[in-house]
């Protein structure tokens, strides 16, 4: 069986690599982009910072700041607006997996008119990608999305309010720009929260029953970074060399995105869809319960994730090597306080019946290596939410 390995975009990493936007707009004949980003972005002043590089060049940005946590139709309709009034012909996405999303979503919607919900993964939707999209500039102010070297987007569409996966390589990001240095500013609790995102898409990756190698030796890599790094990044969020390693592992997982996530990915999206919990956060909530899950079906992969975090292999079955990978991560999770339960979020036993049909039909536990049926996203759930 021929298998397809598709890896992205240029990128340019390391500190100080916003300098080179301008250049890179010039590149791609893009002399009037639409800057898309969140508020609290234009608050803290960085989009200012990034508006202000972009018009040094002798450029004029426009800008669109109405993205929301938890992204939707309706935001890519209003950035689509934006992006027509001001007469754009590129898009700069800036910020998070929500701003990158939505940045992604109006690249397909300037000449594609169909409702969101037409290009899902599940509808074959990459098939309707048929019209040239304007060029796009990915610049990620967290570690943990990946979507800056991906080729999806996640929507919550109307009328049913799901989130649906937009999904294909017209929706690469034509550069991504990883400046570290963005990501210093970054509160703990997020970057706990957007770090575990990365960690969980690593070890979703790694255990995904697809054939790829090349992403499997990635993911551990993504799990060794984050394993020495998350928690420093969040200790000190200053430290330079640890926020270099969470935005490369965060990297390596979008780039694994090719090769599937699993059942944390397909608890979080209605989660994030019904109560609006922050999307790393509650796949960190999730992850131990759900690598327990797992763990009978995959135990030797388990070893390679231990070992790749850090713990010490030898003397273990593999079985023992994966219940001390989810000790790990539950002591990781302890470290960088993270809630025991979706509580926080508002979440209750009442807002299962409408979460369950969203598990169900989420495309990521596909490729989980165990069968999830209902019953299973049943008890992981209860087992989150307190009676
Ligand atoms: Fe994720």
């Amino acid at each position: 069986m021929i298998q397809s390995f598709a890896f992205p975009n240029q990128i340019l990493f390391g500190a100080g690599a916003l300098q080179s936007l301008p250049d890179e707009l010039k590149k791609l004949d893009c002399g009037r982009p639409l800057l898309v980003t969140d508020r609290g972005l234009v608050a803290c002043g960085l989009a200012g910072r990034v508006e202000e590089a972009i018009r040094k060049a002798g450029l004029e940005p426009a800008v669109f700041d109405e993205v929301d946590a938890n992204p939707t139709e309706e935001n890519a309709e209003q950035g689509l607006l934006a992006y027509s009034n001001s007469a754009c012909d590129g898009i700069v996405g800036l910020g998070g997996g929500s701003s990158l999303d939505t940045a992604k979503a109006i690249k397909l919607k300037v000449d594609h008119s169909l409702p969101l919900a037409e290009y899902d993964i599940e509808h074959q939707g990459w098939e309707k990608m048929v019209n040239p999209m304007p060029p796009m500039i990915a610049i990620a102010t967290t570690a943990g999305t990946g979507s800056d070297v991906a080729r999806g987007a996640l929507i919550i569409v109307r009328p049913a309010g799901a989130k649906v996966a937009l999904v294909g390589p017209a929706l690469y990001p034509d550069v991504t720009i990883a400046d570290p240095e963005l990501t210093l500013a970054l509160p703990p609790n997020l970057t706990a929260g957007t770090g575990m995102d990365a960690f969980t898409h690593c070890i979703e990756e790694y255990l995904s029953p697809k054939y790829n190698p090349i992403v499997d030796g990635m993911a551990l890599e993504g799990i060794r970074l984050c394993a020495i790094s998350l928690k420093r990044a969040c200790e000190n969020g200053q430290d330079l060399a640890a926020r270099s390693d969470m935005m490369i592992a965060a990297m390596i997982g979008g780039m694994g995105f090719i090769k599937g996530l699993g059942v944390v990915h397909s608890l979080s999206h209605p989660v994030g869809s019904v109560v609006g919990g922050h999307h790393g956060t509650t796949n960190a909530i999730f992850l131990p319960a759900s690598l327990e899950f797992n763990l009978p079906a995959a135990p030797a992969k388990y070893r390679a994730l231990a070992n790749a975090a850090g713990i010490e292999v030898h003397n273990l079955s593999d079985e023992e090597c994966g219940h001390a990978l989810i000790q790990f991560v539950r002591q990781l999770n302890n470290s960088l306080e993270i809630p025991s339960d979706l509580s926080v979020f508002g979440a209750t036993r009442n807002h299962i019946d409408q979460m369950l049909p969203m598990c169900v039909a989420d495309h990521c536990h596909k490729t989980n290596p165990r069968q999830c049926v209902e019953d299973d996203f049943r008890s992981l759930l209860e087992a989150h939410i307190p009676a």
